[in-house]
Order: C-alpha cells, then sequence, then structure tokens
C-alpha cells in the first residue's frame, strides 16, 4: 500500500487567522504546508514571500514546502532556504537552466522541485527527472485556489510515474490545483505521493476529517 501525503496550501487560510488555521491542520497531522509564492509576473496575483515563510517556520517548528509561481526563481535559492523553507519548486516555464537550479536548491539544503503548468507536456522535463526530488504537476492554470481540476493533466502524472520506474528514480510527484476527496483517488491511482490541497481542506468544516479522506486516496 502506498502512503499519500496531503500537503494543505494555505492559499485557501483565512488570512486574518491563518495561525489558527494552520495551528489546526498541523494539529490535524498535516507534517507541512503548501506556500504557494506569486509575483504578479508569472501569475497576475501576488501572494506570500520569505517574511511568510519564516513566521510560519518558527511558530510550528516546521520547514514549509514552497511553490515559486515567479519570474526569475534563481533569485530566491538563499532567501528561501534563510527563511526556513524545506522544499523549493519552482517553473520550469519560469527559466530555462532547469538542471542548474535544480543543483542550487538541493546544495542551498532543500528538496528541488521542478513545476510544469497544465500546457506543458511532461516530456519536457524528461532529462531534469534524475536532478529532481519533486516534480509537482499542475492540475489547473497556476494563479488562483478554488479551480476544477483539469483530469487530463493527470496523465502527465502517469507519464512521470512510468518514467520514473523504468529510470529507476525516485521523485515525487506532486499534484497541484482542484485536489478534492472525490478526484484524489483518480490522482493516487495516476501515481501522485503527494496530493497538494487548499479549498478542499482549509474550506471544510472539519479540516481533520478532510486531510483523512486525502490521505485515504489509495490506488
Ligand atoms: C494554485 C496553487 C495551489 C492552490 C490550490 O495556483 O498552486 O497550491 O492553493 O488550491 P485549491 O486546492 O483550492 O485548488
Ligand atoms: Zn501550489
Amino acid at each position: 500500500m502506498k502512503s499519500i501525503r496531503a500537503l494543505p496550501s494555505i492559499l485557501a487560510a483565512d488570512v486574518l487567522n491563518m495561525e489558527r488555521d494552520i495551528g489546526e491542520v498541523i494539529g490535524a497531522g498535516a507534517d507541512s504546508v503548501h506556500i504557494d509564492v506569486m509575483d504578479g509576473r508569472f501569475v497576475p496575483p501576488v501572494s506570500f514571500g520569505e517574511s511568510t515563510v519564516r513566521a510560519i517556520s518558527r511558530r510550528f517548528g516546521i520547514r514549509p514546502d514552497v511553490h515559486l509561481m515567479t519570474v526569475d526563481p534563481d533569485r530566491k535559492v538563499a532567501s528561501f532556504a534563510d527563511a526556513g523553507a524545506g522544499a523549493l519548486t519552482f517553473h520550469a516555464e519560469a527559466f530555462v537552466h532547469a538542471h542548474r537550479l535544480l543543483g542550487e536548491i538541493r546544495s542551498a539544503g532543500m528538496s528541488a522541485g521542478v513545476s510544469i503548468v497544465p500546457s506543458t507536456p511532461a516530456e519536457f522535463l524528461l532529462p531534469v527527472l534524475p536532478s529532481a526530488d519533486i516534480v509537482l504537476v499542475m492540475t489547473v492554470d497556476p494563479g488562483w485556489g478554488g479551480q476544477d481540476m483539469l483530469p487530463w493533466c493527470l496523465d502527465k502524472v502517469g507519464w512521470l510515474s512510468r518514467k520514473r520506474q523504468e529510470l529507476g528514480l525516485s521523485f515525487r510527484i506532486y499534484v497541484d490545483g482542484g485536489i478534492t476527496a472525490e478526484n484524489a483517488p483518480l490522482a493516487a491511482k495516476a501515481g501522485a505521493d503527494v496530493l497538494v490541497a487548499g479549498s478542499a481542506v482549509f474550506g471544510a468544516a472539519d479540516k481533520k476529517a478532510a486531510l483523512e479522506s486525502l490521505r485515504e486516496s489509495f490506488p
């Protein structure tokens, strides 16, 4: 049986009650949180930055999982490492030297992740798969929470999972965007190891039950 991790995305938390909401999901067994960093350029909205990562890391004693939706992600490695990030994922569409940047993230002591938007084929990542700890497949167009998952993006998860086995690699496959208890089993079946979920967790009256139903998405 495969162990599926559910990673709550704080984009859907109540910004005026962040400490309460994050405390609740950590108390419910989440081992970290996913923090979306949007710069108003790679995607239109602006969200969180290093100061949010630092405050959450210190308050809860965790190393947050950071998803950069920014241009020039190479300029952000040192500052997010210093802020306490445990994993740093950037978009392959935002930076052409993915192999170099994955190495720099690992050298800075973080798990190194690379992500693709729905319009990018998974095959684009083939040369850098051996250098990645995380491959994050966006299952909605990035920038906003609360959208419906695009089911055809799961074909990319399947391809990545097969390639991983074929090449004997061990990167983790994340799915991010529109993940719910209803579609999570499909993502898990396709080969996802980590389900990033915002609305499905923070929008639920019982966050613990929401996390558990995501985690139960075994193939
Ligand atoms: C979307 C972000 C996601 C977002 C997911 O651009 O990368 O992490 O928080 O939110 P939901 O689960 O509500 O689609
Ligand atoms: Zn994200």
